[in-house]
């Protein structure tokens, strides 16, 4: 065991994900809808961005490609993600973003000048996974890094949504002291020991009944995140009450959620619960009873140093820009959020997207055709859909995002597991199958129309892959076919759009 982890589970390197909250302007985008300024009102001089624990760094990347204007420093004490995060930003070429091998405990003891203060200082699903002690020091280092009206989010699993696999964490970390296996193994061991306990009807699945499809759902998800899910010395689910209390440390106060229609909450909860909800006149004890509610399970809060409300006549939310993704196909379109499914209907969506056809727009242009709390409520459901986006600024400058896209599309070429790309038109990312990555890399490496179906299959080739077709693989023939369509695709459909996003030239 290794000394310098605080039995923080470093047994795997962490993935290789990027999270759209994690954009700046996502949580522009977020506060501003909530009625509070942004970090960008008042701030003097470039502004700057942390990550603490920043993993592989992969999503820190990505996002300062799409923002070459502001300047991200990410933390991690990983030696083996740090090294791994500064070898990407050197292939893409990017001066706005550096990482630093740090522990949590030595910066907020000590807090290096050189480091200096930020506008906006993130963590993304670290803080319901260590000791209170490290609770504790990530607090301090949000009180030193943060500048006054600086946003903060910190993401964490939530009460009372873990309540039903308390259980089984517990179990699998303590098959996992007791054995020299390594975790994957360990947690396989522990799910088919949930298994049988589940076939012989325990008592527990009585009293829990979620438990049951939950332990099912874990074998789809891959080991390197169940290790880092669950095999921690440490593995608290906490409330929102008790995030907020201990986030006073650093004076901040929660401004709004960055999962976006958890913003619209209590108002979309149905009655009697709406009222209920709506009684308590505590907030701290209202977003707890909202999460007994929806049995929230993941919080992703939006805090600043210095909460300041919008002036009624302020620039503000209806200046935000609406740009169209995918215009859904039928006549209603469903989304899912924490709190259930809604579907929305042509006649609220429609003519949103008739008004998006020629660009985007400022949501007060949106709102001046219609019923404003429907459509803003619509807006805010098709954003978390992914149907549209909505930006605080225009059009940036693409080129760092595109020299990010190729050298992760070339990486994808010789093996590695990337599946995002930039896309600095919306200030976010795309997530992309790893065909069409190799055949961005393809494309960048001036290989010919012609000759993409056999650089593709060549390429698949070489890292011993085939195309799979219904998930089975396909050889000969048949993967030439397949391969033909996929190009097709891309070039027909997929390519114009990435373009139009910025993703590539
Ligand atoms: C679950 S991962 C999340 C990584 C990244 N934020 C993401 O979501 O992809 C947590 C990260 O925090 C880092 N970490 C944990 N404890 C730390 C500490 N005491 N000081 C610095 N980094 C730490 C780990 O190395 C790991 O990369």
């Amino acid at each position: 065991m290794t000394d310098w982890t605080h039995g923080y589970n470093i047994e795997q390197g962490y993935t290789y994900g990027v999270y759209r909250e994690l954009a700046p302007d996502w949580m522009d985008v977020c506060a501003m809808l909530a009625g509070f300024a942004v970090p960008s009102e008042g701030a003097q001089g470039q502004l700057r961005y942390l990550e603490l624990g920043c993993g592989q760094g992969f999503g820190l990347a990505l996002i300062a490609s799409a923002y070459p204007q502001i300047e991200f420093v990410g933390v991690d004490f990983s030696p083996e993600h740090i090294a791994h995060a500064r070898g990407l930003a050197h292939a893409a070429g990017l001066d706005n973003v550096r990482f630093v091998e740090a522990d949590f405990l030595d910066l907020a003891r000590d807090w290096p000048p050189e480091l200096g203060r930020f506008d906006y200082a993130v963590l993304h699903g670290i803080y319901s996974w260590v000791p209170p002690e490290l609770r504790h020091a990530i607090v301090g280092c949000l009180g030193h890094a943060l500048v006054s009206g600086g946003l903060a989010y910190v993401s964490y699993n939530s009460m009372p949504g873990w309540a039903a696999m308390q259980p089984f964490q517990h179990i699998a970390a303590r098959l996992q002291t007791k054995s020299a296996l390594p975790g994957a193994q360990v947690l396989n061991q522990a799910v088919s020991l949930f298994q049988r306990l589940k076939t012989g009807k325990a008592a527990l699945f009585d009293a829990l009944p979620g438990l049951g499809s939950r332990i099912d759902a874990l074998q789809e998800l891959s080991p390197a995140y169940l290790v880092q899910e669950y095999l921690h010395d440490n593995w608290h689910p906490l409330w929102f009450s008790e995030v907020a209390g201990e986030m006073r440390g650093a004076k901040l106060d929660f401004v709004a959620s960055a999962t976006l229609p958890e913003n619209l909450l209590p108002a979309m909860l149905a009655e009697p619960m709406r009222t209920t909800v709506g009684e308590i006149a505590d907030p701290m004890a209202q977003q707890d009873v909202i999460d007994c509610a929806i049995n929230q399970s993941f919080r992703r809060d939006l805090l600043a140093r210095g909460r300041r409300r919008r002036f009624a006549a302020a620039p503000g939310a209806a200046d935000l820009i609406v740009e169209a993704l995918a215009r859904p196909a039928g006549d209603t379109v469903a989304i899912k959020t924490s709190f259930g499914e809604f579907t929305l209907k042509e006649q609220i969506y429609g003519p949103v997207f008739d008004a998006l056809q020629d660009g985007p727009r400022r949501i007060a242009e949106l709102l001046a055709r219609d019923d404003h709390a429907n459509v803003l409520q619509g807006l805010i459901l098709l954003a978390h859909g992914g149907h549209v986006a909505i930006l605080k600024e225009g059009v940036r400058d693409f080129a760092p995002a595109q020299r990010f896209n190729r050298a992760c599309a070339g990486a994808v070429l010789t093996g590695a597991p990337y599946s995002y790309v930039a896309a600095p038109a919306i200030g976010s990312a795309l997530a992309l199958r790893d065909v069409d990555l190799m055949l961005i890399g393809l494309r960048d490496e001036g290989v010919a129309r012609d000759a993409l179906v056999p650089r593709l299959l060549e390429s698949l080739d070489r890292l011993g892959r085939r195309l799979l077709r219904d998930g089975r693989p396909v050889e000969g023939d048949e993967a030439q076919r397949l391969a033909t369509e996929l190009v097709d695709d891309v070039i027909a459909n997929r390519l114009p759009a990435w373009q139009r996003l910025g993703v590539v030239s």
